[in-house]
């Protein structure tokens, strides 16, 4: 399968690029074809209004590397990992960003449309999160949307992998390890099980085996 995954902290060697690049390395250990990239290596700005941007042909004016990522890479991926650190409760604004600027290609007013719609629709989503602090809460905002991401474009979040620190490399030191457990999330990101039933959905009564 192919995966791409998006690191979107400034820090290139901070804690959620730490858990990213152990997602990669347990994604490749399991043979699927791994796409990594940093966000600001190729968001240089944000959307703006369509229709004042828009070029005559319905291309997106917005003269960055967005557009090349999102189509080689992003488009054509099974599986789409998406880390951040938490910022303010919720996503960087890097990581925003990419979600926003899908619009330019999606928005019925571009020419590849339909295309792209299709290219979105039914990947598996998996978070992977760092943060200082340690409530649960911390997380729901930022869950909650990628959650509601994957509901909207009919796709399976598979999970979310969330470390600890604040210093470069405090994940390193989480009790928990979620450096290990990253990795482990990389290996089994296509077959993991993961579920949301509604009332009637067909089941046995077990869950494992
Ligand atoms: C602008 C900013 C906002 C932050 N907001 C929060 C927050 O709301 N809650 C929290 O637990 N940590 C917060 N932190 C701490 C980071 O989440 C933490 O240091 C994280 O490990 C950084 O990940 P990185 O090394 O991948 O950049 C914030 C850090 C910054 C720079």
């Amino acid at each position: 399968m192919k995966a791409f995954v998006l690191s979107s902290s400034p820090r290139r060697n901070g804690n959620s690029s730490i858990l990213a690049q152990s997602v990669r390395e347990g994604l490749e250990e399991s043979g699927h074809e791994v796409e990594f990239a940093y966000v600001d290596d190729f968001i240089r700005f944000f959307l703006r209004d369509c229709r004042e941007c828009r070029k005559p042909d319905g291309e997106c004016a917005i003269d960055d590397g967005f557009r090349s990522v999102f189509f080689e890479r992003y488009l054509p991926a099974d599986g789409f990992i998406a880390a951040t650190p938490i910022y303010w409760y919720g996503a960087s604004a890097q990581l925003k960003a990419f979600f926003d600027r899908t619009f330019c290609y999606y928005a019925a007013s571009h020419p590849r449309s339909a295309e792209v719609t299709g290219g979105m629709l039914g990947k598996r989503v998996g978070l992977v999160l760092s943060s200082e602090e340690t409530f649960p809460q911390v997380s729901a905002s930022i869950v909650s949307q990628v959650q509601e991401f994957s509901r909207y474009t009919r796709s399976t979040f598979v999970g979310v992998v969330h470390g600890i620190g604040n210093a470069r490399g405090d994940v390193y030191k989480d009790p928990l390890d979620p450096v290990a457990s990253a990795r482990r999330f990389g290996r089994d990101f296509f077959t993991r099980h993961a579920t949301d039933y509604q009332l009637d959905t067909p089941r046995s009564g077990r869950v494992w085996g």
